[in-house]
């Protein structure tokens, strides 16, 4: 089982303001609990033994869910459980693949759909929010514009007498560590395990898109992974992912031309412009036209390449495609919820009894 020799200890000595302070690597060795992940924040929290693992135990939890019975053994296993979706941001199938996932381990549910339908429509804090939500539950899983505020939730509950887990569902323009952990679940599934040596094309807003960041972090745990970037000008990598690569000596090009790229790449993730962000609505501006994938370009792709695609889409993904052998998106979505329903049963340490079950 992968393991990391750190405890929860350390971070109830240090202020938010300290903490916050911290390197990245730093911060994420706060998270671990009996040596083990116990809060899901950052993709760089994922080295490929854990990953490996998940997969395994993603591919166990539905092939026990298959039958009545087999579901049933499931849903026993968390049913002394609760967990409330905290998502203040918009979500279709996060929010319902994380639902469904809970679910299936027989963890009851309940939800906070916007910041709109919670008491900070009255102006209360998003600490106190999020105190509040620890009074309730078992697990946080949070969405939120604020970028900070799933960290800084775990690192509340930390701090208290009766630590609960939280998983982050998409931190603003940052991090979505589980949309990436189901994009790399879909790859391993796709690629048959071999997924190194891959040379992975990522189209449009890479500035503000979150997928882009935790899904660079996450296939780094890969060897020779060849990173091609396409974007508008005014869409480019943020200056710490390009410093990352760098750092790592991950391979990788920038390009505004995504033609030119098609022949080359493996795997095609093509994202919609993040214009949420927008301050001015500068988006508007922008010509994200030849930033998509449409039915013409299939005869340029390579026989065996995947086209993946987070959702939702608008234009930049052509619903002609859908039905191409290389488009995996719909069963990305899919992928969602079990290697979720995985990481949960990890996290509350159902792992060796879910690989160990026998029908
Ligand atoms: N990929 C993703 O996060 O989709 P939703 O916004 O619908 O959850």
């Amino acid at each position: 089982m992968p393991a990391k020799n750190l405890s929860l200890s350390g971070i109830t000595k240090l202020p938010w303001d300290e903490f916050y302070s911290l390197s990245l690597n730093a911060k994420a060795d706060f998270f671990y609990k009996d040596s083990l992940m116990f809060d899901c924040l950052y993709s760089s929290q994922f080295n490929r033994k854990l990953l490996e693992y998940l997969y395994k135990l993603s591919d166990k939890i539905r092939f026990i869910a298959q039958t009545k019975s087999g579901l049933d053994w499931l849903q026993k296993l968390l049913s002394h459980k609760r967990a409330v979706l905290y998502f203040s941001q918009p979500s279709t199938r996060t929010y319902l693949s994380f639902n469904n996932a809970c679910q299936v381990l027989g963890i009851q549910a309940s939800d906070i759909r916007s910041s709109g339908a919670s008491s900070e429509a009255k102006g209360e804090s998003q600490e106190d929010t999020v105190e509040t939500i620890h009074s309730y539950t078992d697990l946080l899983i949070i969405r939120h514009s604020n970028e900070n505020i799933a960290e800084k939730a775990a690192w509340m509950f930390n701090r208290s007498d009766n630590p609960i887990p939280v998983i982050n569902a998409g931190s603003g323009p940052l991090e979505h560590p589980t949309q990436a952990l189901l994009d790399v679940y879909t790859l391993h599934r796709a690629f048959k395990g071999r997924i190194d040596g891959k040379t992975i094309a990522m189209i449009g807003d890479l500035k503000r898109g979150r997928t882009i960041r935790s899904l660079t972090h996450m296939l780094s745990n890969y060897k020779n992974i060849k990173f091609i970037y396409i974007s508008p000008s005014e869409l480019t990598l943020p200056d710490d992912l390009r410093q990352y690569l760098v750092k790592h000596k991950i391979k990788f090009e920038e390009s505004n031309n995504l033609e030119r790229s098609l022949k080359k790449a493996d795997i095609l993730y093509i994202t919609r412009i993040q214009d949420e962000y927008d301050k001015k609505n500068e988006s508007k501006k922008i010509d994200y036209s030849k930033f998509g994938l449409k039915k013409e370009h299939l005869k340029h792709l390579k026989k065996n390449s995947i086209i993946l695609h987070p959702l939702p889409r608008r234009g930049e993904l052509s619903s002609e495609i859908d039905h191409d052998s290389r488009a995996w998106y719909w069963k990305q979505e899919i992928n969602g919820l079990w290697i979720r329903a995985a990481l949960i049963a990890f996290i509350f340490k159902q792992s060796k009894s879910i690989l160990n079950y026998k029908s």
